[in-house]
């Protein structure tokens, strides 16, 4: 497996890096204060076309792969979790069910603008009593002729309020569990669609996360996304490649901490010397920095598998939950190496840690992936 970059995925993580040192870093900590959404930074985002690098250009995306949408990502959280959520969800999770599962009548209508950034996507699997076990949803859509009318909520739903465009899964038959799970396509200003409670969360305080209440909701069938009862699998297969997206975010995130720690191990004087002198110090630091290289590479491995056509499943839970309790890690330890000064606000040092957390939580928690690493062990698919 290659893991070297090509000149493209190094300029394009160049030109994002950059991007994040001048717009994203000096405007996250306002972000974490204030609990705004950062949509100005979401709007020079589309600009650089950061919203649509893995689709293809036909489709008005920039016509990266995924491994380059991998770099990008871990690249904003770097500067700001929240907006690197914000693009995971729209990407992975808001544009790929169109890209990947969408008729050629759905992606001429959706691709172009979720692509090129003009309108955000989000994703509605979650409900208040189905989150890890997602097939026991109970939101219905019932077929009435030429359209279906759901009827439910949903909860922790990511870009609600700011996406033009939701993925919701409900089931069209509730006798068949998962398989009776269908995927529609719902527009954000469709009647009965309802934007619920904004949730107070401990971190990521950038991003949206509410509830979405269908009452009556009438949907076309047009907007169905495949067939009745495959929404299940679509959304499985989604996770997949979101995961890895979490995994790049946990490992932007580390990343910052790390640096941080780094620089201040070797500026903060006690004992007349650096404590970066210390070799209590400098074990932390060493296996921060060894802990932050092997999750960066098993994110790499899950991408490239996936763009090489390879299976990755496995591999993107892998890759999620080893980088997203490497970042709690390493977060916690650059608190520690900050000391007092680390759990002020006065340093992003608590920002890191509290953002770090959510990684171990959604797209799953680490409890399902080791789940379905299981699975995968138990089929033998661990080449
Ligand atoms: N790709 C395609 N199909 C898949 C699949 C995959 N990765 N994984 C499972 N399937 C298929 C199975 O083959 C099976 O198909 P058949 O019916 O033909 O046999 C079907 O799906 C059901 O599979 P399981 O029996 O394994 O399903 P399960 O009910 O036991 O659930 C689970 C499996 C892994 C626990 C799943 O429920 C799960 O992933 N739960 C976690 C949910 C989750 O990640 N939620 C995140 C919400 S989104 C979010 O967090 C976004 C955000 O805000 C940032």
């Amino acid at each position: 497996m290659n893991f070297n970059l090509t000149e493209d995925q190094k300029m394009m993580r160049k030109m994002v890096r950059d991007f994040v040192e001048e717009e994203v870093i000096p405007q996250a900590a306002h972000t974490d204060e204030t609990h705004e959404f950062p949509l100005a930074l979401v709007h020079k985002m589309r600009e650089l076309g950061l919203l649509g690098i893995p689709i293809p250009e036909e489709y008005g995306g920039a016509g990266s792969d995924f491994t380059s949408y991998t770099l990008a990502l871990e690249e904003i959280a770097r500067g700001c979790a929240s907006t690197a959520v914000i693009m995971a969800v729209h990407t992975t999770l808001g544009t790929f069910p169109i890209y990947y599962f969408g008729n050629e009548e759905q992606k001429q209508k959706y691709l172009p603008k979720l692509a090129k950034g003009e309108m955000l996507g989000a994703f509605a699997l979650t409900e208040p009593n189905s989150g890890s076990d997602a097939s026991s949803l109970v939101t219905t859509a019932k077929r009435r002729g030429d359209h279906y009318v759901i009827n439910g909520s949903k909860r922790f739903i990511s870009n609600t309020g700011y996406a033009g465009i939701y993925t919701v899964l409900a089931s069209t038959d509730r006798t068949k569990g998962s398989r009776g799970i269908t995927a529609f396509l719902v527009d954000a200003d469709t009647p009965g669609l309802i934007i619920g409670k904004k949730e107070k969360k401990m971190g990521l305080h950038g991003s949206s996360t509410r509830e979405l209440i269908f009452e009556d909701m009438v949907v076309p069938v047009e907007n169905r996304l495949g067939e009745e009862g495959q929404g299940f699998k679509i959304a499985m297969a989604l996770l997949d490649d979101g995961r890895i997206g979490i995994g790049a975010q946990a490992v932007g995130i580390a990343q910052a901490a790390f640096e941080a720690a780094l620089a201040y191990a070797q500026e903060r004087v006690q004992f007349k010397q650096e404590i970066m002198n210390f070799q209590g110090i400098q074990f932390m630091l060493a296996d921060m920095a060894a802990q932050l290289e092997a999750a960066r590479l098993l994110v790499y491995q899950a991408a490239v598998r996936r763009v090489e056509g390879v299976p990755y499943s496995k591999e993107a839970s892998m890759a999620k939950l080893f980088a997203s309790e490497m970042a709690v890690k390493v977060t916690n330890d650059a608190m520690q190496i900050f000391g007092g000064y680390g759990y002020t606000r006065e340093y992003p040092i608590e920002r890191y840690l509290r953002d770090a957390k959510i990684t171990q939580i959604y797209e799953g928690t680490n409890q399902i992936q080791r789940i379905v690493i299981a699975k995968h062990l138990r089929n033998k698919n661990y080449d």
